[in-house]
This record gives C-alpha cells, sequence and structure tokens, in this order.
C-alpha cells in the first residue's frame, strides 16, 4: 500500500515542476523552469511559490530559478557551503551547509547526502527532507552508490530518483537504489527533458515491488 494511505499519514501536496523540479508544501527542490523548453509555455514561477528553495548542485537544469523565486518569495536557499556563501554574497537568504549535516528550516529538517555527479561549485548534493514523520529523499544528480543502504536508517517514505541515464543513473540503478533506500514510493525524474535522457517509468515498475509515482509537468498530487 502506498505510504501515505496509510492511516495517520498526513498527506504532502506534491508538485512536479519538470526535470528535477518539485513544489512538496513549502519548499521547491532544483526549480528550472522558465529555461526548461518543456514547462516554459505551461509553467511561471507562480506555479512554485515557496519559503525553501534546495538546490542539489549548480548545473543550470537545477539551480535554474533559484535566484528568482527567492527574489520573489523572501524564500531561503538551501544548498552546499560555496552555493549558498555565493548566494548570499548576491543577496539572497541562504543556508549554507554540507554532507552529513542535518538543519531546521521553517516546519522542515533538511539533511544534505553525497551525490556522485560533477557540479561547478562545490559538490552534488542530495536531501533528505524531513517534516513531521514524512521523510522524502530527493537524490539530485546521481549515480548508484552503495552507501545509499545509509539513508533507511532515516526511514524514508519516498524517494525521487533519477532514470534518465547517461548524466545521472537509469532505470535499473534506480530500482537497486530504492532497494537500497528501502522506500515505499518512487518519484522517478530528470528523464525526457531532452531526447539524450529519454526513459520509460514503465520499465521501472516492472522491476520494483515499490509504488512508482509519475506526473506530467504541472501536476498535483496529495502523497
Ligand atoms: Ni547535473
Ligand atoms: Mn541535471
Amino acid at each position: 500500500m502506498p505510504y501515505y494511505k496509510k492511516e495517520g499519514v498526513i498527506p504532502m501536496k506534491v508538485k512536479f515542476l519538470g526535470h528535477a523540479g518539485f513544489r512538496i508544501d513549502d519548499l521547491v527542490i532544483d526549480p528550472f523552469i522558465t529555461q526548461n523548453d518543456q514547462v516554459k509555455e505551461k509553467l511561471t514561477l507562480d506555479d512554485a511559490e515557496c519559503n525553501i528553495i534546495c538546490v542539489t548542485h549548480d548545473h543550470i537544469d537545477h539551480m535554474g530559478d533559484a535566484y528568482a523565486l527567492a527574489e520573489k518569495n523572501n524564500a531561503t536557499i538551501v544548498a552546499v557551503a560555496e552555493i549558498a556563501f555565493q548566494a548570499q554574497k548576491d543577496g539572497y537568504n541562504a543556508e549554507p551547509m554540507n554532507i552529513g549535516g542535518e538543519i531546521p528550516v521553517g516546519d522542515w529538517k533538511i539533511k544534505m547526502v553525497q551525490a556522485l555527479h560533477s557540479s561547478p561549485s562545490g559538490t552534488p548534493v542530495g536531501f533528505i527532507l524531513k517534516k513531521g514523520d514524512r521523510v522524502i529523499y530527493h537524490a539530485g544528480d546521481t549515480g548508484l552508490f552503495k552507501d545509499m543502504k545509509l539513508f533507511r536508517y532515516h526511514n524514508v517514505d519516498t524517494a525521487i530518483l533519477p532514470i534518465g541515464d547517461r548524466f545521472t543513473m537509469g532505470v535499473e540503478d534506480a530500482a537497486k537504489a530504492a532497494e537500497y533506500v528501502k522506500c515505499n514510493t518512487i518519484i522517478p525524474m530528470h528523464y525526457n527533458t531532452w531526447p539524450l535522457i529519454e526513459a520509460d517509468p514503465e520499465k521501472l515498475k516492472e522491476k520494483v515491488k515499490q509504488d512508482v509515482i509519475t506526473f506530467e509537468p504541472g501536476e498535483t498530487k496529495q502523497l
């Protein structure tokens, strides 16, 4: 049974902003809207109203609208030290942190974890986002790594995992990641934005026992 349907679980309002971008209640992660050809006709910055903006790394397809949203919403950017200190210098609210750290921000507890990828500044990361008894792991851009097994100790209910291959894990490794993390629900991301990262989430559904939830860009689900 999907975790969010279990008794006593407070659902979260999850909106897919395209690519790796999500709005989860008042938190946005990796906003890439105005420069994303797949969603820019359909979505605006108003779709990503938020108090908190988590950025996994400063590739454009993740950092894209972080500054614009921070300014528009007077929101706080949460990112690895190098990105966050630069954001502060540029005049934005930002919470610097690094891998292994967990900090309270608004209603959330935000833990930063490693990701296997590259980035212009600092190092790429993932986030374990905790609110009440809900725990969402957003992997950022990453390949599969065995230490994802450690994340199960955070009781992750939902894992947002890249499946587009080439720049990140593909479907097969995402299935293993879900097993390592021991999540209940998987939300695939970082695929079909461009031809180079075409992937089929139905193939993931065939490989895993978890619920796989897919979204159209701009779609909101209570999870
Ligand atoms: Ni990247
Ligand atoms: Mn990316």
